[in-house]
């Protein structure tokens, strides 16, 4: 994350992932925290035409994702609802079985341990959930809610785990005092505070924040980036950070992955991408982003999508963002895009897609060569032409 704080109005933040890995090419092993490589995960789900004699369908939540991530960095996630985020993330963690494909963490390979030889690495990765409300029971004290990794890991018990109990309550800014207080008695921004002081029992290697402010008002917002911020600075954590507000994702990141649909289109390292956006998606979602400054807002054109996000049980062929991407021809159909570097850009900046965006270039009023009846999304469903 950068060192730098976030405006109280809840500015930007970073984070990496896809097809090919983010490094440039320098990281040795040892500065490499995670490794993933080509990451399947689907979902089987009961087909509605399963009484006609129809087999079952198959959400494609995660198609084919790698992604390497440095020690002590920052790796953003974004993009629309159901495009992959979480499910990767679990995926990482090891809460779901994955399909196919290889999880390397810490030099280790654990992209099939069973769950009992995944438990004693479960203290080095750690999730941060969107939800402060949902994911801690009203009925317990905060004191035995953050005690649980060690209750569960059988470590300190009595006096010794109060006592640790209470130094990461101070370490996350909540009154090592209120250790016998409920859930309800805090505020959304001090239980998120609670969920942060259960996820760093151990001192994670790695920490999944899965939209860790989206429930919190945007004053909050700022304090609990900046907690992670800071912490990340003091342990030398390294962060995954999902969100859905481009301007965080900027400000925590040192790179960033855009998922669509069960793939990543872009990544790069942050500046990169907000100076060249090179997929048209990527280009879409900046152009939503306001800017603080009139002037240049005025030159910014919004880029409007067609459609909806497709079914993820049937996605479209080729690059599956055709049927809502501007510059969408024939060739985008047939060919599924190679994630790799374009127009001249870094080995780390990388990009799936057979037009990509020139600098400068404004694809506000582009329209697709291929006609509307071409951009099936789902069988019997065609994007507004
Ligand atoms: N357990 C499951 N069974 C079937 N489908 C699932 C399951 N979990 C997720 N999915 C589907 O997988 C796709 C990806 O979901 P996921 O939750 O990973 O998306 P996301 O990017 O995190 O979305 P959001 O931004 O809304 O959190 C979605 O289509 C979702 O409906
Ligand atoms: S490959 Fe074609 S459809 Fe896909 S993003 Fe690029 S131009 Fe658009
Ligand atoms: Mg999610």
């Amino acid at each position: 994350m950068s060192n730098e704080s976030v405006p109280a109005s809840g500015a930007s933040a970073g984070v990496a992932a896809s097809e090919k890995p983010l490094s440039d090419g320098t990281a040795s092993d040892d500065d490499v925290l995670l490794r993933v490589e080509n990451l399947v995960k689907h979902f089987p789900v009961r087909s509605s035409n399963l009484k006609l004699g129809g087999s079952r369908d198959v959400v494609h939540a995660v198609d084919g994702v790698s992604l390497e991530l440095r020690r002590g960095e920052t790796l953003g996630l974004v993009g629309e609802t159901g495009c992959g985020k979480s499910t990767l993330a679990r995926c990482v963690a090891r809460l779901y079985d994955i399909t196919a494909g290889r999880i390397i963490f810490d030099g280790r390979d654990i992209s099939r341990l069973s769950a009992r030889r995944m438990r004693p690495l479960r203290k080095d990765i750690q999730i941060i959930f969107q939800d402060p409300y949902g994911s801690l029971n009203p009925r317990r004290r905060v004191g035995s809610i953050i005690g649980d990794p060690f209750a569960i890991h059988h470590i300190a018990r009595g006096a010794e785990r109060k006592q640790r109990v209470q130094h990461l309550m101070e370490l996350v800014g909540l009154n090592p005092e209120h250790y016998n207080r409920f859930p309800a008695e805090f505020s959304g921004g001090q239980r998120q505070r609670i969920g942060v002081a259960r996820a760093l029992a151990f001192t994670p290697k790695l920490i999944i924040c899965d939209e860790p402010v989206s429930a919190l008002d945007v004053s909050i917002q700022a304090q609990i980036i900046n907690l992670l911020s800071d912490l990340q600075g003091e342990l030398g954590l390294t962060y995954i950070f999902i969100a859905h507000d481009l301007s965080v994702v900027r400000h925590v990141s040192n790179s960033v992955a855009v998922m669509y649909l069960g793939k990543v289109t872009e990544q790069a390292p942050v500046e990169a991408m907000w100076a060249h956006p090179r997929h048209p998606y990527t280009d879409a979602l900046l152009s939503a982003v306001p800017i603080p400054d009139p002037q240049s807002a005025d030159k910014r054109e919004r880029i409007i999508l067609a459609g909806d996000v497709p079914s993820p049980i049937n996605p479209p062929s080729g690059c599956r963002f055709h049927p809502r991407c501007p510059k969408a021809a024939d060739r985008c159909i047939a060919e599924v895009p190679e994630l790799e570097p374009k127009l001249g850009d870094e080995p780390t900046h990388l990009a799936a897609c057979h037009f990509p965006v020139e600098d400068g270039e404004d694809i506000s009023k582009s329209q697709p060569s291929i006609s509307a009846n071409q951009r099936v999304i789902e069988t019997g469903l065609v994007a507004g032409s």
